[in-house]
């Protein structure tokens, strides 16, 4: 297996499943080449909104992301692929959808950083922590395609 195979969790928030565009974001990840390995549905408790923005606790922003993020249920995704921490970072865009670049995500559906469509693990740390803290092990299906040979080079990993 190569070293370059990760995996990373993103939430489609509450704005993303209100605006009905979760099938168009998931498709960007599997049109990449991305393998979704674990999806679920749930309503995110205070609990786990401290635990997951814990690092952000007291700042200006903690108390409206919580709300926002309970304003409707929201879609985990667990993602696989080669070093798919960054490559989602990346096609995700900048944090605050104004300062997006056009073709990431929140360049093309987000305008204001308090509504920003989707979290995405920050690094390889983070997402370990985060799918742990959101999916059983056995929520988390590892399976093989057999067109991976048209997306990378599996012998290789490259
Ligand atoms: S920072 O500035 O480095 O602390 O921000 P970052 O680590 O990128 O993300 C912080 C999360 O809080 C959400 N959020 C905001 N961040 C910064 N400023 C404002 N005003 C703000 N409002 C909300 C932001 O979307 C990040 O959540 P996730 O779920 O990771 O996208």
């Amino acid at each position: 297996m190569s070293d370059k195979l990760q995996r990373t969790l993103i939430i489609l928030k509450p704005d993303a499943i209100h605006r009905g565009i979760v099938g168009e974001i998931i498709d960007r990840f599997e049109q990449k080449g991305i393998k979704i390995v674990g999806m679920k549905m749930a309503k995110l408790s205070d609990l786990l909104l401290d635990k997951h923005y814990a690092q952000h606790k007291g700042k200006h922003f903690f108390e409206p992301t919580k709300k926002y993020m309970q304003m409707l249920p929201v879609v985990l995704v667990v993602l696989e692929g080669l070093e798919v921490v960054r490559v989602v970072r990346t096609m995700c865009g900048p944090t605050d959808g104004r300062n997006a670049p056009p073709g990431t995500i929140r360049g093309d559906y987000s305008g204001a950083i308090s509504r920003n469509i989707i979290h995405a693990s920050e690094d390889e740390k983070a997402a370990y922590r985060e799918i742990k803290l959101y999916f059983k092990t056995t929520e988390i299906f590892g399976y093989d395609k057999p067109d991976a040979h048209f997306y990378y080079d599996v012998e290789r990993g490259e």
